[in-house]
């Protein structure tokens, strides 16, 4: 499983990135209000050094309306993924972007099916949301395995994005459950670092040495 950031904030893109561990960006139209900058500027200014999938969201929500959104979108860098949402006419505007060569991510996936039809349009990914389903009361990381055995069984190339992700357990049951990638927030890549047997083992390693010093 790869992990891609959830953020449309350039300072923790940035960070992720030296890190090494980052393949791509997903961004929302939340994400974006958050940052209160020109969406065109920002993914020209994290297409500058990701060179990974940066999926961008389009706002229209007929098929016509997000096609042309998401053609201009995609003048910004080849690397962008058009985002679009799972309806009827989300799908119609996927099928269109397949045929012209744009990588589409087809997101508020909380369905299986959902997440066939999605395919089936031509989805390049799909990306469910474990943590809003998880909110109520229903189980994310179920439906992220469901998705994967339907697209194993039939030969499906669509990728699978586990979004809406909280905590750290949700990205080893992510990768577990067979999601090709993990979307997560700055916060939650900082915290799988953490581990409190990490921490003392450098602490000891550190008092040793001082101590052998001062032999
Ligand atoms: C996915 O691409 C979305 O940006 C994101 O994961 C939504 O997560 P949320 O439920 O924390 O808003």
């Amino acid at each position: 499983m790869k992990f891609f950031i959830d953020t449309a904030n350039l300072e923790e893109i940035k960070q992720a990135f030296e890190l090494g561990i980052i393949a791509g960006v997903t961004t929302n139209p939340s994400l974006v209000a958050k940052e209160n900058v020109s969406f065109p500027e920002r993914l020209k200014e994290i297409t500058s050094f990701v060179t990974g999938s940066v999926s961008a969201e389009v706002i229209a929500l007929d098929a016509e309306g997000m096609v042309k959104e998401g053609r201009e979108l995609a003048k910004i860098a080849p690397n962008i993924t058009i985002k679009v949402p799972m309806t009827p006419e989300g799908l119609k505007a996927v099928h269109i972007f397949s045929k012209e060569g744009i990588k589409t991510n087809v997101t508020l996936i909380f369905s299986a099916n959902q997440a066939l039809m999605a395919a089936r349009a031509g989805a390049s990914y799909v990306s469910p949301f474990l943590g809003r389903l998880d909110d109520i009361g229903h189980n994310g990381i179920e439906l992220v395995s469901t998705i994967a055995e339907i697209f194993e069984t039939h030969q499906i190339n669509t990728e699978i994005i586990a979004a809406s992700i909280r905590h750290p357990q949700h990205i080893t049951d992510a990768a577990l459950a067979g999601a090709h990638i993990a979307t997560v927030p700055f916060k939650v890549i900082m915290q799988l670092f953490k581990h409190p047997l990490t921490d003392k083992g450098i602490e000891q390693f550190l008092q040793d040495w001082d101590s052998h010093l001062q032999k």
